[in-house]
């Protein structure tokens, strides 16, 4: 009998009995895609019985050395990786198309070349002079990195096996395919068969691999979400069209943090590394612009100073609008109902807009403050002292609430001369020098404090 056939949606990897136009499980439209089905597996019958190998079991309170790491010399990666970078853990680095993976990871091989690990370099998206040239635009001609172009699985764990770098960059994953599966290069079965093969050889012969992924859209290729799980580190290196700056985000960090972030910048010679983020964010700042708030910040480790803009306007329509750039709009909707709720100050019949300057993503809790602060800054057409940072958490019942990391928070405000701060009461610490602090029990508190009215 014929083993039927299963459903894999390339968006998430979940999978389904049936084709459907839509994923339940991420809601991703036309992403279903048919699955080869496994070969036959192990027999029917039960694996015990004494037929296989004894595995050599370890006390728990085995003493395990921490890994030997290399670093790039990049402090914005390898702050990102956990402190460098890892032997033998296989890592992916997905993004949008075109935001500069290739051009991050090309860099990185030339750091960790110089830094004496042995590269190599396979792109299967790229002929081997393009990448070259590359590489002379980013003033790299000369780094001791080994390149193939190719995209046949087999012959490149060939040629790993016999090399066996220190670090093989594999970019991209979905253009690479295994003889072993009959399914398109870029199919969901191509793409995991390919991240099993390079993640076990990783593990094998004690080679990092980094895994290149694009983001789609289309789900016409699987997505990188799909080898996820497989990986030790998943990095997502991001931006915003239009912004040179781009953002490395570890979502996942076997070796280190999740969360924590590296900031670059696009030029016309490479990525050049941000070492002082919150100068950059706030660089196009027009101070004592109503509807700006100043955020500060945690991004993984290190304190970051980000612009909140609201732009609050009589709404054209019956059905307001609610457009949100960079914050959880689930998140909005909240802060306008306790401002209506508990302050009594109407958002009904005004469309608002709410934007991180930057193109920077913020989603901890601790900016519910600043979005407030920038939404009755705009509503009322006062600016906010632009002297000053705002953060703190938002209760349903309108009480603010402390946040992690205050005096860190207060210090990167005092070292880019800021000189006030707004925050929660019950936060207990001691203002760094030159920063008063202005320190509120609750929202209307701090309307009444900030706009004279609540
Ligand atoms: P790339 O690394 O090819 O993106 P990805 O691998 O994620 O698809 O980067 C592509 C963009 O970066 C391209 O639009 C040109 C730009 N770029 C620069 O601005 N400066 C540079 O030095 C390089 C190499 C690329
Ligand atoms: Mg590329």
């Amino acid at each position: 009998m014929a083993k039927p056939l299963t459903f894999v949606c390339a968006e998430c990897g979940a999978t389904h009995p049936r084709w459907s136009g839509r994923c339940d499980a991420c809601g991703a439209w036309n992403t279903i895609q048919e699955e080869a089905p496994l070969s036959a597996g192990p027999t029917k019958k039960s694996l015990g019985g004494g037929r296989g190998q004894t595995l050599a079991l370890m006390d728990l309170a085995t003493e395990e050395a921490p890994p030997p790491r290399t670093r790039a010399g990049l402090e914005e990666l390898d702050r990102v990786l956990g402190g460098g970078l890892v032997p033998a853990s296989a890592l992916l680095v997905g993004g949008d198309p075109g935001i500069g993976k290739s051009t991050l990871l090309l860099q990185a091989a030339a750091r960790f070349a110089e830094a004496g690990l042995s590269c190599i370099y396979v792109s299967g998206e790229e002929a081997s002079a393009q990448v070259r040239m590359r590489a002379q635009r980013l003033g790299l001609g000369k780094a001791p990195v080994r390149l193939a172009a190719e995209t046949n699985l087999r012959d490149i764990l060939t040629t790993l096996d016999r090399e066996r770098p220190d670090l093989a960059i594999i970019d991209s994953v979905q253009t690479m395919w295994s003889d072993n599966v009959e399914a398109a290069p870029g199919s969901v079965s191509q793409v995991r068969a390919a991240a099993h093969e390079l993640v076990t050889f990783a593990k094998r012969r004690g080679t990092a691999v980094i895994l290149v992924g694009h983001v789609t859209k289309e789900g016409q290729i699987a997505g990188p979400r799909v080898v996820e799980h497989m990986v030790d580190t998943v990095l997502y290196f991001e931006g915003e069209r239009g912004h040179q700056f781009r953002i490395l985000r570890a979502v996942k960090n076997r070796f280190g943090p999740a969360d924590e972030i590296g900031v670059f910048e696009m030029t016309g010679e490479g990525l050049r590394q941000v070492t002082n983020p919150s100068a950059l964010f706030l660089s196009d700042r027009e101070t004592r612009a109503p509807g700006t708030a100043v955020f500060a910040g945690i991004e993984g480790t290190r304190p970051v100073l980000v612009e909140f803009q609201a732009l609050v306007a009589p709404s054209p329509t019956a059905q307001a609008r609610r457009t949100v750039v960079g914050w959880d709009s689930g998140r909005l909707a909240m802060i306008l109902a306790v401002l209506e709720a508990r302050c009594s100050i109407p958002f009904a019949g005004l469309d608002v807009y709410l934007n991180v300057a930057g193109g920077i993503r913020v989603s901890e809790p601790a900016a519910d403050l600043a979005v407030a602060a920038a939404l009755l800054s705009a509503r009322e057409d006062v600016a906010l002292p632009p002297d000053m940072v705002v953060f703190g958490e938002i209760s349903l019942t309108g009480a603010l609430r402390p946040v992690g990391q205050t005096e860190n928070r207060l210090k990167e405000a005092q070292k880019l001369g800021f000189s006030q701060a707004a925050l929660p009461e019950r936060s207990k610490v001691k203002a760094p020098d030159g920063v008063s602090m202005r320190q509120v029990s609750d929202l209307t508190a701090f309307v009444g404090e900030m706009f004279g009215a609540g």
